[in-house]
């Protein structure tokens, strides 16, 4: 049987996230499928003992094809040029390690059809399309409930990003800061994806206390069948890089919007388990399937 080099080039890169994927991360998160508490507590302390690995990965560009595509495309490399995917990509991670480019602005804003605490029309009002589309099915479905929602702020510019970072630093202190605001290119902000929502029970802020108002508990009960995540949850500082941030909507899609509900875990922890497995898949069905 002739086998080409390419894949196994590639197999070579992967054989050890391989090891590090099962016999350290996915075992451990199957194996705890009992209890929710446990499940969590086990994650976390697994995770941590991957993240540096991940993390490497991630600098790597040996993660999703879209965020390869996306870093390519912000180093200027020939080699990987796409950019009709970035557009698209709704799986798109903006952490402090994968930032945005200052000159990214997405191509589809909007403003959805919700409703704000200000009249003004300011860019924050904006989402893109897809998102501001689940997001009016989202704010729909709380009215129904007898919940009214307010979006507070969704898409930010890099240069807005700016202003705020820069005096949460002056208030806080570089550190503090950075728990609670993005330094600029790295908020989701920027990527048109995210909304922070309130209500007027607390006054439209954008506070934990948000999370026991009855329009935050029914966000976190129900934002998923949106396709919205919670993008900072409470205890999972050390992964996302945030403090806990019970008003800060993510849009993924309800397909995965719905993993990470169910199983409790982060953007992070999902494109680490889920995706790098399936790259993995793929790379050893390539090398057993030579062409
Ligand atoms: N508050 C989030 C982390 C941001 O500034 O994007
Ligand atoms: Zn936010």
């Amino acid at each position: 049987m002739k086998i080409s080099m390419e894949p196994l080039r590639k197999v070579s890169y992967f054989v050890i996230l391989v090891c590090i994927v099962s016999s350290s991360f996915i075992i451990p998160v199957a194996a705890t499928e009992g209890t929710e508490s446990s499940k969590h507590s086990q994650l976390s302390s697994v995770f941590m003992e991957e993240w540096t690995k991940y993390r490497q990965a991630l600098q790597n560009q040996m993660l999703h094809p879209n965020i390869r595509s996306f870093k390519a495309e912000q180093t200027g490399d020939k080699l990987q040029p796409v950019t009709a995917p970035i557009t698209n990509n709704l799986l798109l991670l903006v952490n402090k390690v994968n930032e945005l480019q200052k000159k990214y602005v997405p191509s589809d804003l909007v403003i959805p059809n919700v409703r704000f605490p200000f009249s003004e029309n300011l860019e924050k009002k904006q989402l893109r399309e897809p998102a501001a589309q689940a997001l009016e099915e989202l704010f729909n479905a709380a009215e129904q409930d007898g919940i009214t929602l307010y979006a507070v702020s969704g898409y930010r510019s890099y240069q807005r990003q700016e202003v705020l970072f820069a005096y949460n630093v002056d208030t806080k202190g570089f550190v503090e800061a950075n728990r609670v605001s993005a330094q600029p290119g790295q908020s989701e902000h920027q990527s048109g994806l995210a909304m922070d929502v309130s209500g007027a029970s607390i006054n439209f802020a954008l506070e934990e206390e948000f999370a026991h108002t009855l329009e935050g508990e029914w966000v976190a009960q129900h934002a998923h069948e949106y396709g919205f995540i919670i993008r900072y949850p409470k205890d999972k500082e050390e992964i996302t890089g945030y403090q806990y941030e019970p008003w800060h909507l993510r849009y993924v899609g309800v397909e995965i919007a719905t993993i990470i509900h169910e199983k409790g875990v982060t953007l992070e922890e999902y494109l680490a388990t889920h995706v790098l497995a399936q790259e993995i898949v793929q790379l050893l069905h390539a090398v057993t399937n030579p062409l």
